[in-house]
């Protein structure tokens, strides 16, 4: 396998009484960036944290700080989000009926745009904004909480998002979210995906052995 796979722990399944702590072993163990899950309770049911908590991890951290919200109406949180050192910002397009001015707008702040799509959301919907965004996040369980199973039927979506690639329609990352651990990375890697987002099997004992076995998995 040629091309590079980044991998980037989802601190959804972190101890968070040892946040700091879990997070420099994530950076020791050679994580590519931290995957923040931002979530308010209304476009999913659970609830997590917001722009403070990103500001605290952009003081301990030099990696790269990527935020996945999972909010309604998320362009009223981007500057917040921006101001508190993110360095991509991923919206869901089922929260965005003004998706091209919402990721012009992340790219305008000089960082990374993402968009993602639900289980239920066909990834056809890119199409009309495919250029605009760096991040294609195919959710691979339905978003909301950790440890869930990956949904192997997501597969097809990858293929497609890797199909616009070769064509040379746009360049951007094929993430995945949800279920990947060492059993489903190599099926995601081989459909096109190269930024693995994993919380459980990330978290789940030993940090530098996890993100070494899903190394592994994904050559
Ligand atoms: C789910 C979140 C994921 C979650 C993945 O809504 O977007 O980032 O943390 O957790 P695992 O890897 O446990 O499925
Ligand atoms: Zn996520």
């Amino acid at each position: 396998m040629n091309r590079s796979i980044r991998i980037a722990p989802s601190i959804l399944a972190a101890d968070f009484m040892r946040l700091g702590e879990q997070v420099k072993e994530c950076e020791k163990a050679g994580a590519d960036m931290i995957h923040c899950d931002v979530m308010d309770g209304h476009f999913v049911p659970n609830l997590t944290f917001g722009p403070p908590l990103i500001a605290q991890l952009h003081k301990t951290t030099k990696l790269p700080l990527d935020v996945h919200l999972m909010i309604e109406a998320p362009e009223r949180s981007l500057d917040a989000y921006f101001k508190a050192g993110a360095n991509a910002i991923t919206v869901h397009q089922e929260t965005c009926p003004h998706l091209h001015r919402t990721l012009s707008y992340i790219r305008s702040l000089g960082i990374q745009a993402g968009v993602s799509v639900n289980p239920s959301t066909p990834v056809e919907m890119l199409e009309p904004v495919l250029g605009s965004f760096d991040i294609l996040l195919i959710m691979t369980v339905n978003p909301g909480f950790g440890g869930q199973t990956f949904l192997q039927s997501m597969l097809p979506k990858i293929l497609q998002a890797d199909s616009w690639r070769k064509e040379g329609v746009a360049e951007f990352s094929i993430a995945v979210d949800g279920g990947i651990d060492p059993l489903t990375t190599p099926l995601v890697v081989e459909s096109g995906a190269d930024l693995l987002i994993a919380g459980t099997s990330v978290f789940d004992g030993s940090i530098g052995d996890n993100i070494k076995r899903l190394r592994e998995a994904a050559c």
